[in-house]
């Protein structure tokens, strides 16, 4: 049965390979000030610096660079975003990268004319904004966070050893999301793969919860096949316009919060990856293909309806003549398969995690309560010491 729930999307996205062209129609709706927020440089390599400042320069655009946002973005990063957008009153945060540009650009927005600490009002104290927000849009150079269309931002504290998301509402959501699937072909392979991983966790962190007959969970099917088939292609040709098209898009649907409407989720390969993320700084989607199948395989028995489910209908695995359970242990077989055919991690030690780190680790894993289990921090530990 489908709960109550409401929905809207507030992002406008632009798709395809003209997308582009659309970026002048939404900066008319936006004052004088751009900040431009990019990370460690690729977009200058692959000539989307140069695309987009021509851009904000024709269309008389004072451009204010804010460079250096990195993978899993910093507190301090933050604090520095914040001053460069304060300083120069700007009217709009454009984002052009990864979901770490993205997130960064929601942390920056909520955060310009709020006088607390960002770190501790929101990603502390989960706290609304209560102030002015600056508008926000994006142009995605990789897909797989799926920020571009939603309110997700995720700030890493190295002091704290503390990786924390916040989903904001609708008034932090991107205004516009330019989405060119061509931007990606320049992604290296792993963070493609990585990307592609993140999209096909989003959907299950969504589908395993719950056991009604749910609209949703034949939507993530449908999201999850579409990602396997088209992940095959792009890793032979990475150029294939139609697969890097149908992985863009699938990232964007598999968390612009449809798929969760009127059931429940999970969300706990997320924050096992997080914590490991807090202390290799890892790769995102490698951190959570780390610990996704320890993870899957401890909670499985407790929601195998569901995982026989997945096997039958994601991985093709025929039901007939087997146990329940071994009809669910292949289909996390093939799900293991594909995951070492794409080439990723598949042992946190793989990243940088040790031993040592263990308990610091589980102490990091906030506990959520909508997978199929309820992890004790015992079984936190158990985890991620058979991820290591
Ligand atoms: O910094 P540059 O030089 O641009 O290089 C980036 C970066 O090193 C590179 N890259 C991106 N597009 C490229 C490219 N290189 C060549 N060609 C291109 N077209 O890829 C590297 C990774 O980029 P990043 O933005 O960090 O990756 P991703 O999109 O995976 O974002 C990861 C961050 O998003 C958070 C993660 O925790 C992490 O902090 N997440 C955000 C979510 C949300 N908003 O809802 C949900 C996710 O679960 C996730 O937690
Ligand atoms: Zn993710």
């Amino acid at each position: 049965m489908l709960g109550n729930f409401s929905y809207m999307n507030a992002t406008k996205l632009y798709f395809g390979e003209d997308s582009l062209q659309y970026l002048k129609e939404e900066l008319s709706k936006y004052g004088k000030t751009v900040q431009l927020i990019y990370g460690g440089g690729s977009i200058k390599k692959n000539g989307i610096y140069d695309a987009v400042t021509e851009i904000l320069k024709a269309c008389g655009k004072t451009i204010v660079e804010d460079a250096g946002v990195m993978p899993n973005p910093t507190v301090e990063k933050l604090r520095e975003g914040v001053k460069i957008a304060r300083d120069s009153k700007a009217d709009l945060l454009l984002a052009v990268g990864g979901g770490s540009c993205c997130d960064y650009a929601k942390a920056v927005s909520v955060s310009v004319h709020s006088s607390e600490d960002p770190w501790e009002k929101y990603f502390i104290r989960f706290e609304e904004p209560d102030c002015q927000i600056v508008p926000v849009g994006c142009i995605l150079t990789m897909a797989g966070t799926g920020s571009e269309m939603n309110g997700g931002s995720v700030i890493t504290n190295h002091e704290a050893k503390l990786k924390i998301g916040h989903v904001f509402g609708e008034n932090v959501m991107p205004k516009f999301s330019i989405l060119n699937p061509k931007f990606t072909y320049s992604l290296p392979k792993k963070q493609m793969v990585a990307g592609i991983y993140d999209i096909f966790n989003h959907i299950c962190e969504q589908y395993f919860s719950g056991e009604d007959d749910n609209t949703s969970d034949y939507l993530a099917e449908g999201l999850m096949k579409s990602v396997v088939h088209s992940s095959l292609i792009a890793l032979d040709n990475p150029e294939d316009y139609e697969a890097r098209s149908n992985i863009m898009w699938t990232a964007t649907w598999a968390l612009n919060t449809l798929i969760a409407k009127g059931k429940g989720t999970d969300w706990m390969v997320h924050m096992l990856g997080q914590a490991v993320g807090a202390y290799t700084d890892a790769t995102h989607g490698m951190t959570l293909a780390a610990v996704s199948l320890p993870y899957y395989r401890h909670i499985m028995p407790f929601g195998l309806a569901k995982f026989k489910r997945f096997a039958c209908e994601v991985w093709g695995v025929k039901a007939e003549g087997k146990s329940d359970e071994a009809v669910a242990q292949e289909g996390l077989a093939a799900m293991e398969a594909w995951m070492k055919k794409l080439g990723l991690a598949m042992r946190t030690s793989e990243l940088g995690a040790a031993e040592e780190m263990l308990e610091g680790m589980a102490d990091a894993t906030f506990i959520l309560k909508g997978g199929y289990k309820v992890l004790e921090r015992a079984e936190v530990v158990k985890i991620l010491r058979e991820a290591l």
